[in-house]
Formats: C-alpha cells, sequence, structure tokens
C-alpha cells in the first residue's frame, strides 16, 4: 500500500511495487530539493551574471529567465529528470490499483451505506466535462480526472489518491489533508465569531482538503464539487470511512444548481490554476452568487507572479511548460485582488494570507501566525527553501 493511503480504500501494493514507490518519492525528493537548489547556483553564478553582462540590466521577470535557462545543460537534465519522475510516480501505483479494482468497487458500495457517516454522492451521467480536463492528462496523470474505464468506475480517484501519497513526499501529511488543515485552523482562530454553517469545496477531486473542515466547524454541512465522477465516487466512499458526512455532487464549478446566498463559506485548493482564465473569472462570479452576505470565499493557491521575484516566478512556472499545466502561467499572471472586485467583491473586503503549514510547524506557528499578517505575499510559498507555507486569497461578501 502507498504510505499515506490508510482508509478503507487502500489497495495492496507488493514489496516489489513498495520499494518502486519508495524510490520514486526519494526521487521526487532528490528533484525538487537538492537539483532545484543545484540550479538556483547555476543561475546566481552563471545564468544571471551573462545575462546582465549582455543586457546590463538583470531579468525583469520569470519569462526572460526562462528563456535564457533553457538552454542551460542542467536546466535540461533537471527538467527531463523532473518530467520522468512525475511520469513514474504514476506508473509506481497503477499495478496495485488495477489488480484492486473490483475489490475497491464493492468497497466503496458498502462504505456509501454505512452507518458511520450520512454523506450523499450524485453523479450527473449528462454533464459535459470541461474540455481543460477531458482534452489532456493534466499534470501529467494518465487518464486525468474524469476518465471512466467501466461502470462505476473510481480508478482515477485511486490513482489521484496513492500518486499524491508519493508524489508530496510526506509534505501533505498523513491524511493529505495539510492544506485544508491548516487553512482551517487558521481561519477559527483568526475569525473566532464566523461560525460557518454550510461550506463548499469547488474542484474537490478525491476531498482530501474538503474534510478537514469537519475538524473545525463539525456541525457544518459539507458540499464539495468536481466534474469528474470517478474522483468523486472515490471522495465519497473515503469520506464515509474516515466517518466523515460530505455531499459530493458531480458539478462544473463554473455554473452549479445550488441557490443564491446559500454557503457561508466557498473554498478551494490547488483548484483555480488548473482552470482557463474565462473559467476562473466564472467561477469567482458564481462563488459571490453562491455566498450569503458576510459569508467568505478563500482559495488556497500558487502565490501570483506579480507579488514573487523574477527567479521565483520562474521556478514556479516550470509546470505550465512542462508538467501539461497549460493555465498555470495565467492563472499566476493575474492579479487575485482584481479578479475578485471585477466579479463584484468590494474591494476592501479583500484577504489573503499565507499559512505554515501545520505538519511541518504545528498548531503554535497557525496561531502566531493570525497576527503577524501583512498582506503581502513573499518567497517562503512557492520553493520549498524556507519550509512550507499556503498562500490562500478571497473575499468577504
Ligand atoms: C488539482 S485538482 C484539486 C485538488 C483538490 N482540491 C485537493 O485539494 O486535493 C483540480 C480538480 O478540479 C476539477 N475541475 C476542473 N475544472 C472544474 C470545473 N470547471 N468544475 C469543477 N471541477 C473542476 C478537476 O476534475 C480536479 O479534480
Amino acid at each position: 500500500m502507498t504510505r499515506y493511503v490508510q482508509h478503507g480504500l487502500k489497495v495492496k501494493s507488493k514489496p516489489d511495487e513498495i520499494a518502486r514507490q519508495n524510490f520514486m518519492l526519494n526521487m521526487r525528493s532528490y528533484v525538487m530539493l537538492d537539483m532545484a537548489m543545484g540550479m538556483k547556483k547555476i543561475y546566481d553564478n552563471n545564468i544571471e551574471p551573462n545575462f546582465k553582462k549582455l543586457n546590463k540590466r538583470k531579468p525583469k521577470n520569470g519569462d526572460e529567465i526562462h528563456k535564457t535557462i533553457k538552454k542551460d545543460t542542467y536546466f535540461k537534465f533537471y527538467s527531463s529528470i523532473r518530467c520522468n519522475a512525475q511520469e513514474m510516480v504514476f506508473r509506481s501505483v497503477i499495478p496495485p490499483i488495477e489488480r484492486s479494482m473490483i475489490d475497491l468497487k464493492k468497497k466503496a458500495k458498502k462504505l456509501s451505506t454505512s452507518k458511520k457517516a450520512n454523506g450523499s454522492l450524485k453523479i450527473d451521467k449528462k454533464l459535459t466535462i470541461p474540455k481543460s480536463v477531458s482534452a489532456l492528462d493534466v499534470h501529467l496523470m494518465p487518464g486525468c480526472y474524469h476518465s471512466e474505464h467501466s461502470e462505476n468506475d473510481l480508478t482515477q480517484g485511486a490513482l489521484y489518491d496513492n500518486g499524491v501519497s508519493v508524489f508530496s513526499m510526506g509534505f501533505f501529511g498523513e491524511k493529505l489533508d495539510d492544506i485544508g488543515s491548516s487553512i482551517s485552523l487558521f481561519i477559527k482562530k483568526k475569525y473566532p465569531k464566523f461560525k460557518p454553517v454550510r461550506i463548499l469545496d469547488l474542484g474537490c477531486t478525491v476531498g482530501h482538503n474538503t474534510l478537514p473542515w469537519n475538524k473545525v466547524y463539525p456541525k457544518a454541512e459539507i458540499h464539495a464539487v468536481d466534474v469528474g465522477a470517478p474522483v468523486l465516487r472515490y471522495g465519497h466512499a473515503r469520506a464515509q470511512s474516515e466517518g466523515i458526512s460530505v455531499h459530493f455532487h458531480q458539478q462544473n464549478a463554473e455554473k452549479t444548481n445550488f441557490e443564491n446566498n446559500s454557503f457561508d463559506l466557498v473554498f478551494s485548493s490547488m483548484f483555480l490554476h488548473e482552470v482557463p482564465k474565462k473559467g476562473i473569472k466564472q467561477i469567482i462570479r458564481e462563488a459571490k452568487r453562491l455566498l450569503k452576505p458576510g459569508g467568505l470565499m478563500l482559495h488556497m493557491e500558487l502565490p501570483p507572479n506579480k507579488m514573487l521575484d523574477a527567479y521565483n516566478s520562474f521556478y514556479l512556472d516550470w509546470d505550465s511548460y512542462y508538467n501539461k499545466e497549460p493555465y498555470y502561467k495565467t492563472f499566476r499572471d493575474m492579479i487575485p485582488e482584481k479578479v475578485c472586485s471585477e466579479a463584484g467583491f468590494s474591494k476592501n473586503k479583500f484577504v489573503q494570507f499565507i499559512i505554515p503549514s501545520i505538519g511541518q510547524f504545528g498548531e503554535e506557528e497557525i496561531i502566531k501566525s493570525v497576527n503577524s499578517q501583512n498582506g503581502n505575499v513573499d518567497d517562503r510559498t512557492g520553493r520549498f527553501t524556507k519550509g512550507i507555507h499556503w498562500y490562500c486569497f478571497g473575499s468577504w461578501k
């Protein structure tokens, strides 16, 4: 089994498969930490000085660095190892998943009626899958989030869950929910009077970061939407097995069927950067429609390019060029404050935070960070050199 998938849908890997998964975890860690540091040295010692000699100035932004560095041998080596590692992560978990599919379906069926939780699942067979999902294997995950290989299939959910377990190198925590756990605790401490009774998670995939909201707001009714049926089926069974009631819906976040003013909190994590610009704008407008007056919209995301230095911008946009994440850079070039105000949110209700990872820094640091937010984004987010911090932005309605 993969290390961080320990709930009722875990699959059994053979010893050689476990060795392969561990190898991939360590290889990713080598690329993302050691090789990334090596590349920064090459940049500082060669790329930037050469650029300055030629242009009589430093590179202005990530694009200029990318254009220059892409001819460099170390960068090519880093990129090719990183692409291969990404593909190999998913390949390392496919054999145990394929072997377990029939069993997983049976377990999911049983879990859906489990008395441990009262969640639900609504699949819409007529939903059109957006091209941004159906036309490519996002971040090189074969079959993306929506592909179905048999009736009531949940393969893509199992692939995402087990793949992320290897991919995340432990940074997402024991239940792969560090983002949701850190942010929900932060919000509870920062706004003690805010007590959401209905919460909605957009682009939830298997609900890794949906479930933690139940811990801080146990009385809240939690809903989650995604366009991928297999990830929702898996997410529903996973939530049931964890004893957490969540209502999963197959819907497009750009146009949901929930009523106006029906949620206190509309949340998303790592979602918007996988959506084209037009869709992002529509999702923010939809969030505003769904929020009750006084409600909060909050998106955990990649930090915007405008707020990072040129090197960090270049480093983060790598995925857009080499990891089948075509909307990554487009999203990062947007200005969150502007996107929110264009969707009708008041400028003075805009919020943005950098929240320390609960797994890495502990609850104490999150509580301390509640009062130390200055509204700016800095290089604590993005590369892992200063420990893991989650960026999020949004607005009160
Ligand atoms: C990177 S994943 C999000 C991860 C998840 N929020 C988490 O924290 O674990 C992006 C998800 O967005 C979903 N998605 C993409 N476009 C969507 C849309 N227009 N409406 C709803 N879900 C969408 C994809 O199917 C995918 O599951």
